[in-house]
């Protein structure tokens, strides 16, 4: 038996989330174990079970981040968890998406939600936030040749900062007890267009950038040309439709209410990230 302090397990712990919410917990004299496959601490691979155990040892709290870039996981998922369960884990914070309770068919996110609930030996907490800041500074809708190229319609979302999202994941992680049973709809302060993204990104960078609204399929046959599977396609259908629908996230004061603080503007995070787009952009 060991002596040493139970340790947090950080699934996609070199991911967007993930690796802040390691250096958090750190702050807090929270012993962490970042899980990726590759340049963690421990590899850890959600298609090779042989890398599940070691990723385990010792862990009384995870982090739940499921596998990237699909849709249908919840049976792989569930089986972590029992697993999890059974090696001494006592509370999982899952890292949903917003509107998850309304997630077409198909989509499993709602599911991995409903079997941490049916859990009666762990206790859970869902973040359930809106589209990321950081993906205007990653490839994920990156500023090219001056231009933001997503379809909207011109809909608007309250883009939310990594920095917060990992915030209130820590306080959960620290404290689980107190959020056991949460679910927090986690938002930037204002709901904006892309187009007013375009203008701040422009303003911070200095240099000028433009949105560029695109119909929503041929921005999907795009991404699925670059490398996103195809079996992704309903997630981006549904997460771009919604806020051409006019249903992208409204502001929340949950981030607040957990953290004390009030959740980061997108013009301080662009302040923040400048240096990004001032290169993108020449
Ligand atoms: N982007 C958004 O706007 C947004 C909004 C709301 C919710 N979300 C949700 O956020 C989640 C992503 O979290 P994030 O943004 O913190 O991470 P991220 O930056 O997308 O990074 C993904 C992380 O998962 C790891 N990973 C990927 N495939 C893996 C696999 N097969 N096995 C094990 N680890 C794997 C990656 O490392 P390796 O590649 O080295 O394994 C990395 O650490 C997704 O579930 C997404 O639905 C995203």
């Amino acid at each position: 038996m060991s002596n040493e302090a139970p340790t947090t397990l950080i699934l996609g712990g070199t991911g967007r989330t993930g690796s802040r919410l390691t250096g958090t917990l750190a702050r807090r004299g929270i012993a962490t174990r970042t899980a990726a496959r590759s340049g963690a601490d421990v590899r850890f691979d959600w298609d090779d079970p042989a890398t599940h155990p070691d990723a385990l040892v010792g862990v009384d709290r995870l982090y739940l981040v499921t596998p990237a870039l699909r849709v249908a996981y919840a049976e792989q998922v569930a089986g972590f968890l029992d697993l999890a369960e059974t090696v001494g884990v006592r509370h999982v914070t899952f890292l949903s998406t917003y509107n998850a309770d309304r997630t077409p068919r198909g989509i499993d996110i709602a599911a991995v939600e409903a079997d941490l609930a049916a859990r009666q030996a762990v206790t859970h907490s869902v973040l359930r936030p809106a589209w990321v800041m950081q993906n205007f500074g990653d490839h994920h809708l990156p500023v090219l040749d001056r231009v933001i190229t997503a379809p909207s319609g011109g809909g608007a979302e309250a883009f939310v900062d990594a920095e917060d999202i990992a915030a209130v994941a820590a306080e959960t992680l620290v404290d689980p007890d107190a959020h056991a049973g949460a679910r927090y709809t986690l938002t930037g302060p204002q709901a904006l267009t892309f187009g007013e993204v375009a203008e701040i990104i422009a303003s911070v960078s200095g240099r000028p950038v433009v949105y560029h609204d695109i119909d929503p399929e041929a921005w999907i046959s795009g991404a699925v040309a670059a490398g996103v599977p195809g079996d992704y396609a309903v997630m981006l259908r549904w997460l771009t439709g919604t806020i051409i629908a006019g249903n992208g996230s409204v502001p929340t004061d949950d981030i607040e209410k957990v953290t004390g603080r009030t959740p980061v503007t997108f013009r301080q995070f662009a302040e923040r990230n400048a240096q990004t787009w001032s290169v993108e952009a020449k």
